[in-house]
């Protein structure tokens, strides 16, 4: 029992799952009943492993625009998915091997169902294409997670939430969560059009007095700063997730004058920064990969192989970690790159070729 509180608890960006008050005491109290052999496989202060790879079914499919499905995932015994956060998302495993990344957008907390949300982009990568196309009511769906690597922050007086389009699905979570946690939130949803707004109505529906929406058809051009930081103090913390030039546009003009925090959640990978060409050799096929100065070395790997893991393609999940066997590494990683090893989606050559085992 005690393993399955521990397994269901929200885990953290790397998996690890926090303990409180309560879990400790009830721990404590396993552990007195249980003996030394409970202690040592239950000891929370351990990063446990947890098998967490989990396989769901698919119990709706609906569009909620022309190009988003959501998609509703249940436990296929009937039973409780693993405990979540609001910012939280899971590690779709699709059936070509690609995985990809979504938010949870569903009632926070809710453990009897998921729900993500998913825009189809004709010229991406093609795991979308595949999410839209690949899953129907009835079929199953293996995810890894959930995760959370975008958090309501615990100490928040004010917060402003600024949504462009399919950015919406951690925030709807957390706009939740602020209001029931009565902070003084506010939100700016950004898009196209009303009609290109996924849960448009239901970001309304928490309050329509806190929202404003902003639809680029009915202004004729796409919000600014202004319009997106519109009566946003120096303590409002703000929450932005949506397309890059919004999140760039928002954290430079953001950072100006602001004491409270800045918190974001990329869809995308960031641009290549100070990125110099280079060679990639994969050692088992003998192939040379030739990196430029504005792509990852990843998005070269996918163009030859589309099955190459990733899953952030932002440096701090490790699945793209390759072992290094010659060759500088400009490490740029969120999470610990060892010496022998390279996380190929940001860090890049020092110079020249860098040979990898792969
Ligand atoms: S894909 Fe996540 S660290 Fe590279």
């Amino acid at each position: 029992m005690a393993d399955q509180l521990w397994r269901s608890r929200p885990a953290d960006l790397y998996g690890r799952r926090r303990h409180d008050r309560l879990f400790n005491t009830l721990w404590a109290a396993m552990t007195v009943f249980g003996g030394i052999a409970a202690i040592s496989r239950w000891r929370p202060s351990q990063v446990v492993p947890v098998p967490r790879t989990i396989t769901a079914v698919v119990a709706k499919r609906e569009m909620l625009t022309g190009d988003v499905v959501a998609l509703t995932l249940v436990d296929p015994d009937g039973g409780l998915l693993p405990s979540w956060t609001p910012g939280g998302h899971i590690d779709v495993q699709l059936p070509s091997g690609r995985r990809r990344q979504y938010s949870l957008c569903g009632v926070p907390g809710r453990r009897t169902e998921y729900r993500i949300a998913v825009r189809r982009i004709e010229d991406g990568g093609g795991g979308s294409i595949e999410m839209h196309e690949a899953y129907a009511e009835g079929d199953t769906l293996v995810f890894e997670g959930p995760r959370n690597a975008f958090y309501l922050g615990t100490g928040e007086g004010e917060a402003l939430f600024v949504i462009g389009g399919i950015g919406v699905t951690p925030m709807l979570p957390m706009i939740r969560e602020a209001a029931a946690r009565g902070i003084d939130w506010r939100a700016v949803y950004a898009g196209r059009s009303r009609t290109d707004m996924p849960l448009l109505d239901e970001v309304l529906a928490v309050d329509p007095e806190r929202v404003t929406v902003w639809a680029d058809d009915e202004h004729g051009r796409f919000a600014g700063t202004d319009e997106l930081l519109a009566g946003a103090g120096p303590h409002t913390a703000v929450y932005v997730c949506g397309p890059s030039p919004m999140l760039e546009a928002v954290r430079v003009t953001r950072d100006q004058h602001a004491e409270a925090p800045l918190h974001y959640e990329r869809f995308s990978p960031p641009p290549v920064i100070d990125g110099e060409p280079f060679e990639l050799e994969l050692a088992r096929s003998r192939r040379v990969l030739a990196i430029p100065a504005d792509r990852s070395a990843l998005d070269v790997m996918l163009d030859a192989d589309p099955t190459t893991p990733s899953s952030c393609r932002q440096g701090f999940c490790g699945t793209c970690r390759v072992t290094v066997i010659s060759g500088g590494v400009d490490r740029r990683g969120r999470t610990a790159e060892g010496d022998d090893e390279m996380l190929v989606c940001v860090s890049r050559a020092t110079g020249g070729r860098i040979v990898i085992d792969a």
